[in-house]
């Protein structure tokens, strides 16, 4: 009965979408709207981007597409014909809801300035051509804001990070003399995956303490990548890169919890969090060889949701009992959820029982409906990305978190179900039947992770980290015995002027 009072329905949804997008009123380049970091020339970011909305001539916004093929076109180039830059300006990503995210990637600094034309047909949108006065440098330059201050409000970081505040509630102070003695004797063993880094004048240096530490690429290259763009306090700190969080010490124990930096925390562990190292390397490395990024998952999300097949949909690694019991509850019920594990390492013997599923597409994922998202080793970190798609996530509960969930609700943002999955069914098929609530979920989780997950918040993220830390310390940070300077790229990449000092570069 419910299916039937539902696909009586569609017909209406469909005449109301279509006539938002209707050729009566068709798009109005200079009614559309174009905003974001990429149109000001001091956000300097890995791949700078912006959005646009169209909106009609009526002045009302478009929900959907418009039709057929999309009409947007934007064009970056450098203001002075003297200049030559290589900038790489991808189609805007269509998310599929009237708006379009556009990125480009500069290889070369302009000194002059940029012009970024933004065309619908051959129309100027809104109020095209945006001119951004030079310098405009690109990420390899090294020219770092000397005023923190104002490298945060160019940004416009937020004046609140309620995660950050609460990591630092356990430490009012931290004794660098206290952690230089007691960090290498409690987690520096053999296999120990923490890396020990001092930040003086802007300078990065280090010392891995245990044999895991390959992953260090991924802290040297966000510390790098700041250092290239605001002045960074003085610092000594460790980076944890293992999965799992380190300090389990209590507020009130004796000896008191010490502040570890780790990509992923825990309910029971005193760990000060960053953005993991996926969603920092998807970042920096967005259209450049990582191929699933924060950025281009918004252009990728599959069919429009009534066209999505009603199912739940899972795929992934065993990297946890529940993802087997998932698959489980697939062959029981394989009219609700669509589940299947990639890979076995953990549970090999199930290998034979479960059977194996074709890897898939990480885009594809979002030819479903609902996404169920189970806990790896740690938090998966898959989550990003699922909340940026419009399906609904139905989040398993879990001790583990990154920087960003502590802003996401259930029933708000997403589903949640029960750590051992007893409801999980329950959930789906709740969804089903209450199609326009769950629609609306998703959109909220969507349009929530799509503001927290932007780029340059994440750099907001790390500075106000490293500050909050710095403002703590009760010594000044030494480069210690064992260190090394890691430095910045020196090859061509990173030739540039920088306004605000000589580059080393020149003085050479
Ligand atoms: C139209 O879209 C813009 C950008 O997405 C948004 O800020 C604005 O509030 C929308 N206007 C209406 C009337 O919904
Ligand atoms: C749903 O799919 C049909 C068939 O491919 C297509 O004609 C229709 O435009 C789609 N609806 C939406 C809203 O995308
Ligand atoms: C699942 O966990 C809940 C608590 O969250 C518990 O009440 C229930 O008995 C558990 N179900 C099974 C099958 O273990
Ligand atoms: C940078 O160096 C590489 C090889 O060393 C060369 O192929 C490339 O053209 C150079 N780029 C510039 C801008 O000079």
């Amino acid at each position: 009965m419910r299916r039937l009072a539902r696909l009586q329905l569609l017909p209406l949804q469909l005449a109301l979408l279509l006539a938002v997008g209707s050729p009566e009123a068709p798009v109005s380049a200079p009614r559309s709207l174009a905003w974001g970091p990429g149109l000001q020339a001091a956000v300097v970011l890995p791949v700078r981007y912006f959005y646009l909305q169209a909106v009609n001539s009526e002045g009302q916004n478009l929900t959907c597409s418009p039709p057929g093929e999309t009409l947007f076109k934007v064009v970056v180039k450098s203001l002075s014909p003297k200049e030559l830059v290589r900038i790489h300006v991808p189609k805007p990503l269509d998310r599929n809801d009237g708006t379009f995210l556009v990125r480009y990637r500069m290889y070369e600094t302009v000194n002059e300035g940029l012009k970024i034309e933004i065309l619908y047909g051959n129309e100027h949108v809104a109020q095209s051509p945006y001119i951004l006065k030079g310098p405009v440098y690109h990420e390899y330059c090294e020219c770092p804001e000397q005023d923190p201050q104002a490298w945060q409000r160019t940004l416009s970081c937020p004046t609140k990070e309620p995660q950050i505040e609460e990591d630092f509630a356990s430490f009012p102070n931290i004794n660098l003399l206290q952690m230089l003695n007691e960090v290498p004797k409690r987690f520096g063993d053999e296999r120990g995956a923490v890396v020990h880094y001092t930040i003086l004048n802007n300078h990065i240096y280090r010392r891995s303490l245990g044999k895991y530490t390959d992953f260090k690429m991924f802290s040297d290259e966000i510390l790098l990548s700041l250092a290239r763009k605001v002045l960074l306090p003085d610092l000594e700190f460790y980076v944890n890169l293992g999965d799992w969080p380190l300090e389990h010490r209590k507020a009130s124990d004796i000896p008191g919890p010490i502040p570890i930096i780790s990509w992923c925390g825990s309910l029971d562990s005193r760990d000060v969090i960053l953005p993991t190292y996926d969603v920092t390397h998807s970042t920096l490395e967005a259209m450049r060889g990582v191929t699933n990024d924060l950025l281009s998952i918004q252009g990728n999300t599959g069919p429009s949701w009534i066209n999505k097949t009603e199912k739940a949909f899972f795929r992934g690694r065993d990297s946890r009992e529940e993802r087997l019991q998932l698959v489980q509850l697939s062959k029981e019920n394989p009219q609700l959820l669509d589940a299947g594990i990639t890979g076995y390492f953990f549970f090999q013997e199930k290998e034979k029982e479960l059977g194996k599923a074709k890897l898939m597409g990480f885009f594809d994922f979002f030819k479903y409906k609902y996404q169920v998202n189970v806990d790896g080793t740690v938090a998966a970190y898959r989550y990003p990305y699922l909340m940026l798609g419009d399906s609904l996530v139905l989040k398993q509960d879990s001790p583990y978190y990154e920087h960003f969930y502590v802003a996401l609700r259930p029933w708000k943002h997403y589903v949640p179900i029960k750590r051992n999955l007893s409801d999980l069914l329950e959930k789906i098929k709740w969804a089903k039947e209450n199609d326009e609530e769950a629609k609306k979920i998703a959109k909220e989780g969507q349009l929530t992770a799509r503001d927290l997950l932007q780029p340059h918040r994440l750099y907001c993220y790390y500075y106000r980290v490293l500050q909050k830390y710095a403002e703590r310390q009760s010594s000044k940070p030494e480069i210690r015995d064992g260190m090394e300077h890691v430095p910045q790229p020196d090859d061509n990449t990173s030739i540039c002027r920088c306004h605000r000092k000589r580059s080393s570069r020149e003085e050479l």
